[in-house]
């Protein structure tokens, strides 16, 4: 029951602290290792690619989850949109691992992906928030969630949970191949947690972000580098989908390759920097888009911030990112779908999960 909350995404927003807590929980032994199903790792370990396969809000989560197994466990990632892959598969590696990302675990795109595989005869992982769902049954293998049940259409705790059980499945694939990890993901999440907090207390400078830029624009841009591009994809799908918000997430070095056509007097551009090694870059793109009249709307991370900053993120580890800074997205677009009285729990045209093809 969504309580006091006024919407269910909402209170799904403010439950992403302690779901932190609860994939921690889950994942962790006596020890306070974090570990998962040896076969698991095992599996993935052994696969020469991973091919990271979803839609959506969960295929985004994917693309983190990409640099995630790249960065620590050294295993080469792609990541596909379940639609595009059934019919036009890529030339598979010779030891494939599949993992399917899907909240519902009932997305039909990404089962038809699934049995697709399962007829070549590749195993596959399934990370769902649902036990005992379809993509969780017809799976080799199956990591749960644990983020509890999410009602809005608008995913935003099954996409923290996607990207922080990512994680762990990264962090404990690496130490089964001997990679160091220079960094101890428990106390990482556990920084994160408080940090996921302070940003749900911050909801009245999200309302006053989305007021000021979103209230009556027809579009807008989310652009960013690296991790931070990725984020700006969910943060335009969550505008989208529930604010009805023409807008586009965008790679900052790429807009002047066509897109910066768009950009007119007072266009909102909201930028994420959250990055070192493309902080100065990503704040030149920013230049290039007002130097042609947008409204720059910069979030950036403490450490990095400059003077124009709209909002400053508290630090985390540059590899994690994404499950704080999505969430001034989530927030900005929660308040532009009420401020524009769209019914933000069940947009119109969507189910909370697509079992057609
Ligand atoms: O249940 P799934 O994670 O497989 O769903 C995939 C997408 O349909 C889903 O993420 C969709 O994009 C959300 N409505 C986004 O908020």
């Amino acid at each position: 029951e969504k309580g006091t909350y006024p919407h269910y995404m909402l209170k799904e927003i403010d439950e992403q602290p302690a779901v932190m807590r609860k994939i921690i929980q889950a994942y962790q032994n006596e020890e306070g290792q974090l570990v998962i199903d040896y076969n698991i790792a095992e599996a993935v370990s052994e696969a020469d690619r991973v091919y990271i396969v979803a839609c959506g809000t969960s295929y985004h989560a994917g693309l983190i989850g990409q640099q995630f197994i790249e960065k620590m466990a050294k295993i080469p990632v792609e990541v596909h949109v379940a639609s595009e892959f059934v019919y036009n598969m890529p030339l598979l590696s010779e030891k494939p691992l599949f993992i399917f990302i899907s909240q519902s675990g009932e997305t039909a795109d990404s089962r038809a992906v699934l049995v697709a595989i399962k007829e070549l005869g590749h195993k596959a992982l399934t990370i769902t928030n649902v036990p005992g769902s379809t993509l969780s049954r017809e799976a080799d293998y199956t990591l749960l969630l644990h983020a509890g049940p999410e009602i809005a259409v608008a995913s935003t705790k099954a996409y923290t949970a996607q990207i922080a059980v990512l994680a762990i499945l990264a962090n404990v694939t690496a130490k089964f191949r001997n990679q160091s990890i220079e960094f101890d993901l428990v106390k990482e999440l556990g920084i994160i947690g408080t940090a996921m907090e302070a940003l749900c207390d911050s909801k009245e400078e999200f309302e006053a972000i989305a007021r000021e830029y979103l209230s009556v624009t027809r579009n807008a841009f989310f652009i960013g580098r690296s991790l931070d591009y990725y984020v700006g994809l969910e943060g335009s799908l969550k505008l989208k989908e529930i604010s009805y918000i023409q807008a586009e997430g965008f790679a900052g070095g790429e807009l002047k390759h066509g897109t910066i056509a768009l950009i007119e007097d007072g266009t909102p551009i909201i930028a994420l920097a959250t990055q070192e090694k493309v902080n100065l870059s990503i704040r030149g793109n920013v230049k290039e888009v007002v130097a042609r009249g947008a409204n720059p709307c910069i979030i950036s991370m403490k450490g990095l911030e400059e003077a124009d900053d709209r909002f400053v993120i508290p630090a985390v580890h540059e590899l994690l990112t994404p499950l704080v800074s999505v969430i001034p997205f989530q927030l900005i677009a929660y308040y532009a779908a009420l401020h524009r009285e769209c019914d933000v729990d069940k947009p119109r045209n969507l189910a909370k999960s697509v079992t057609v093809e």
